[in-house]
């Protein structure tokens, strides 16, 4: 609909590559995995080979070594087909990627990125904890130094961690020095196959059933000191960073599953007949997908704008929080809306699981609710411009 000069040939190709995808992989099977809960492996396998599980990594660490518009327009044309393979994309792109590549050493991108980047293996971010959800930094797990100073001995429960039961590496945030509230929480690199660490109840869900959420446990679990993911205590602006990310890649989900859902209601305007003629006749309906359209456009503004964003926020190191709370804040809100508005144009077929539209309403919705809430972002936006907290 519009030239968008700022994207490049590569960006275009990367985004008919992932449209391809997921309307020819991904769309036959939406609707099983949604009705089984099972996690879409080889579809995760196959979108690690296509580079989809790590595209802002460098090819040196086994990524496709492009931009995060690239990873925004991605997150958008498979939360079209499907919203639970787009979280899953999003958890290793952003929450588990972003971190290693901003803070990670040499040796830990090598070690920890690329068996993620190119899809062989799974990763996870914890933050939330049965009783620190919004309120992240009032975090419980302890990580303690052990007395030769080699190991952090890790103990906790965290929750709501999307990914978590296929999982191979998390990166996980504790309490180093509690007395120091968030100046003393540090981010590790917890490998899932080491003792100590176990996966508690699986999260039955409203919507994006096939990602898989549950809680992880930590029992002495012995974190090697190398483990840490930039410094000791700097594990909430590290947290912080990476969500600001991620609710790039989440404003791109929500962009897409609205898009999807508008794409619907316009062709059932076309089609479907009430009193003698197309239902898109009617004025009420044609309000609506009038409305539906300018608010997804807007998302869409926002959301290019947020990624452009991270793309020079590289190189300038400045902080992409208005930016990035502003896209997913209104893209989410918009997918709610425009889902509701949409099974409202389809009436009792929009009601039936016959057709996607009651997925797409339940998937939309924890698009507000992740990765930081409405609420949150609308704190967020707020400090951001008044700069009191
Ligand atoms: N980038 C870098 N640093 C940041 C930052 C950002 N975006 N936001 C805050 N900080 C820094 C502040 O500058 C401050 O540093 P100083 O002490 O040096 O000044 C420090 O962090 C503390 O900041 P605040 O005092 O603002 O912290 P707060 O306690 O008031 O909380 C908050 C701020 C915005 C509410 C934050 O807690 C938040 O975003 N909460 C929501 C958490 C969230 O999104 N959870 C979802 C987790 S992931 C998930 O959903 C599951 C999944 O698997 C998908």
């Amino acid at each position: 609909m519009y030239n968008f000069d700022f994207m490049s040939d590569e960006h275009k190709m990367i985004q008919e590559a992932a449209r391809d995808f997921a309307q020819r992989e991904i769309v036959p099977v939406a609707e099983h995995f949604d009705h089984t809960g099972e996690f879409p492996l080889a579809n995760v396998r196959k979108m690690g080979e296509l580079g989809f599980m790590g595209i802002e990594v460098p090819e040196e660490y086994g990524g496709a070594e492009m931009d995060t518009l690239a990873y925004t327009l991605v997150m958008e044309e498979i939360s079209k087909a499907d919203a639970s393979h787009g979280t899953i994309v999003s958890v290793n792109n952003s929450l588990y990627g972003k971190g290693l590549l901003i803070f990670g050493t040499h040796e830990q991108k090598k070690e920890w990125l690329e068996p993620i980047a190119n899809g062989e293996n799974i990763g996870a971010y914890s933050l939330t904890e049965p009783m620190s959800g919004s309120d992240s930094g009032n975090m419980a797990s302890r990580a303690v130094l052990n007395s030769s100073g080699t190991h952090y001995i890790i103990n906790g429960r965290k929750s709501w961690v999307t990914s978590a039961p296929y999982a191979d590496r998390i990166v996980v945030f504790c309490m180093t020095e509690p007395e120091k509230k968030h100046k003393g929480v540090t981010a590790f690199l917890i490998d899932t196959k080491e003792p100590g660490f176990s996966r508690g109840k699986t999260e039955p869900k409203l919507g994006i059933r096939a990602s898989a959420t549950s809680e992880i446990i930590f029992d002495n679990y012995e974190c090697p000191v190398d483990r840490v993911l930039g410094k000791p205590g700097e594990g909430f602006k590290i947290a912080m960073t990476i969500l600001d990310a991620g609710r790039v890649g989440i404003a791109g989900q929500a962009l897409g599953i609205a898009d999807a859902a508008l794409t619907a209601s316009i062709a059932y305007a076309q089609e479907r007949e009430a009193f003698g003629q197309k239902i898109g006749q009617f004025q009420m309906i044609q309000q609506k997908l009038a409305d539906m359209k300018c608010r997804v456009e807007a998302s869409r503004l926002l959301t290019y704008q947020a990624a452009v964003e991270a793309d020079i926020a590289k190189k300038t190191g400045q902080r992409i929080t208005l930016a990035a709370s502003m896209a997913k804040l209104f893209a989410s809100e918009t997918a709610m809306w425009v889902t509701t508005e949409a099974i409202q144009i389809h009436g009792g077929m929009g009601y039936s699981k016959e057709m996607p539209l009651e997925r797409y309403f339940r998937d939309a919705k924890i698009t507000q609710i992740y990765e930081g809430t409405s609420e949150i972002q609308r704190m967020v936006i707020a400090r951001q411009l008044t700069g009191l907290r």
